[in-house]
């Protein structure tokens, strides 16, 4: 009598789907707005997020998988704002402008390459 787990054939098979993710890349742009306070919608960051969302379709390519660009919420590190993140490498970037942007989507989500220059490190929190 075999020990084997059966699978049924409407089993979902976790093995595989656990680890490839539904996005490639997934591009979270904080698009949350204050009144009285500092935030990355007051620095220009819903009409860039329309950019990069567009700009990212210009680039879409079959071997670079599945993109993602979406609108976020407060991300929580607004001082350093307007600021996104990209996972699954959680490199957080700050930008100023659709050039900024364009270079991020270029570089990192084409190319696989860190946009050094506009990081957000976790240390800058803690000075
Ligand atoms: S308002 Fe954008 S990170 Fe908080």
């Amino acid at each position: 009598m075999s020990t084997q787990p059966t699978t049924e054939a409407n089993d979902i098979d976790l093995t595989t789907t656990l680890h490839k993710p539904y996005y490639h890349v997934h591009f979270f742009v904080c698009v949350n707005r204050r009144n009285n306070s500092r935030s990355c919608a007051g620095g220009g960051s819903e009409h860039l997020q329309e950019y990069a969302k567009k700009r990212a379709k210009e680039l879409e390519r079959p071997e670079l998988g599945r993109v993602r660009i979406n609108k976020s919420g407060c991300l929580g590190r607004c001082e350093h704002g307007p600021i996104a993140v990209v996972y699954p490498d959680g490199v957080w970037y700050r930008y100023r402008s659709k050039e900024d942007l364009n270079e991020i989507l270029l570089e990192h989500i084409v190319h696989g390459r860190t946009v050094h220059r506009l990081v957000v490190r976790d240390t800058e929190d803690m000075e």
